[in-house]
């Protein structure tokens, strides 16, 4: 496959670069430190057959017309395909791809250690000790909130958040879900679904699993946050858009709620003042699934789903148009 070539929008873990090379794929990588403005991006396009992109390059109808004469496949190395015009793509006839499954496990653990950290105020306390500040041991110093035996609620009970569901059973939590429909696999684990409204009500920890579409944009606004507890604490590490965050500042700032733990914002990397400003926030820098071997299965994927496609194979990560 030496004529094929493979553009890279950012460095890709070594596996996943092999699994190119031994294919014969030529592969050109941007050789800046750095995301391509979109500039970059729609002049590189064009002079490809497949793209391995990640989930802050905007692939829009522009970048996928430049793109569309040569390239064939858009390779994600993400789950989340909110970034891609998939109208567009199906037009235009590029097959799309993403990296499911491999990285369920790994932005689990994140959530629950960002649910945790916020929850026991590990991020203000670890400031604390490293401005040495601590002077010793006191009775009421950093109270936070148990986790053990209260209310959760997932937002969307798919792969993630299910595997999220599962972590909380080791706490002894009462589990609420809201989906579209029924989630056999939540309920097995004894979860059990109720409608967005009650599950905001009731719930002590509400940790966002959906996916960012026309439908959850702002999922989480002022009214959602109004249902909340003012001792409800909220995760999010699935998209920022599915958050008002300009409501969620508000929220925090007049104690409506207690307590934000997010992993992923608005208009990434731009993450607002006030939350920087807020001790009750866990701020984190979009890294659900950044572990060693989660992020070279995500390489390994992608450059397989590149591989097949250009080899007039189906790929095995299709994501459905
Ligand atoms: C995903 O896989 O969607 C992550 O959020 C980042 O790429």
């Amino acid at each position: 496959m030496q004529s094929k070539s493979v553009y890279l929008t950012r460095m890709i873990p070594e596996s996943g670069l092999a699994l190119l090379t031994v294919a014969g794929v030529r592969v050109k990588m941007n050789p800046l430190a750095r995301q391509l403005r979109r500039e970059e991006l729609l002049e590189e396009a064009p002079h490809h057959d497949a793209i391995i992109c990640q989930f802050p390059d905007a692939i829009d109808r522009d970048c996928l017309k430049a793109a569309a004469p040569k390239c064939k496949v858009i390779a994600l190395c993400a789950v989340g395909f909110d970034n891609v015009d998939l109208a567009a793509a199906r037009e235009l006839g590029i097959i799309v791809t993403n990296t499911p499954d491999v990285l369920t496990a790994a932005t689990a653990d994140l959530t629950w250690a960002l649910l945790l950290a916020t929850a026991r105020r590990l991020g203000e306390a670890e400031r604390f000790v490293r401005a040495g500040a601590w002077r010793g041991w006191g009775m009421l110093d950093f109270l936070g909130a148990d986790v053990y035996g209260k209310t959760l609620g997932i937002i969307g009970a798919g792969r993630i958040g299910t595997a999220v569901i599962r972590r909380a059973t080791g706490f002894d939590m009462q589990v609420l879900y809201s989906a579209g429909q029924r989630k056999e696999a939540a309920e097995a684990l004894g979860a059990d679904r109720v409608p967005l409204a009650e599950l905001l009500r009731r719930c002590d920890f509400v940790s966002l699993h959906v996916p960012l579409t026309p439908q959850t944009h702002h999922l989480i606004d002022e009214q959602a946050l109004a249902r909340m507890k003012r001792t409800a604490i909220l995760i999010n590490t699935a998209r920022g858009g599915v958050v008002d965050q300009a409501a969620l500042v508000d929220a925090l700032r007049e104690g409506r709620i207690a307590a934000a733990g997010l992993d992923v914002y608005d208009k990434e990397p731009a993450v607002p003042q006030a939350l920087l400003d807020m001790d009750n926030v866990v701020l984190l820098p979009h890294i659900g699934s950044a572990t060693d071997s989660t992020r070279a299965k995500m390489a390994q994927i992608a450059a397989s789903n590149v591989v097949a496609v250009l080899r007039g194979e189906e790929p095995l990560n299709p994501v459905p148009a």
